[in-house]
């Protein structure tokens, strides 16, 4: 989708509208990152440097530059969910998954990964599979999640 910046936008207009557009080409990627092709496209669709459009996309955390898997495990790693048992269940999804924290499977189901508050912290610990927070877990819980999201493929 070909989106125009106005010259009278404000920066952070621009801003805003620089980071939907990066995150709705990274959904449109199947690896859920965005490629240097990515990166010089939408800075010629929105007249923007390469460097100003680069340097937005490495600064938010939901936005990857490197190829990750099919799906997205993210892990909430702020206090609340840490005191409720997140080291537990990162300890059993990497073990499921045979990966660390920020790694692809080799088969690229799933991509591992720590971030902040998840918005859902009155279920904690909670995870955060593609768009569906899964709260008040247990490590085995989450296993679960992960071989039922598995199998379905
Ligand atoms: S602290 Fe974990 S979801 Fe908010």
């Amino acid at each position: 989708m070909l989106k125009t910046l106005s010259p009278e936008k404000s920066v952070e207009q621009v801003e805003h509208s620089l980071l939907q557009v990066l995150l709705e080409r990274q959904n449109a990627n199947p690896l859920n990152y965005l490629s240097e092709i990515d990166i010089e496209t939408i800075a010629a669709e929105m007249d923007l440097s390469r460097s100003r459009v680069y340097s937005t996309a490495s600064f938010y955390s939901e936005i990857s530059l490197t190829p990750r898997g099919r799906h997205l495990v993210r892990l909430c790693g702020n206090a609340p969910c840490e005191n409720a048992g997140k080291q537990a269940l990162e300890d059993a999804l990497r073990g499921e998954l045979g990966i660390g924290v920020d790694e692809t499977t080799e088969d690229g189901f799933a991509t591992l990964e720590n971030v902040h508050c998840l918005g859902a912290c009155y279920m904690s610990p909670a995870m955060k599979i593609d768009d569906r927070i899964y709260g008040n877990l247990t490590p085995e819980a989450a296993v679960k999640i992960l071989r039922d999201l598995r199998e379905g493929e």
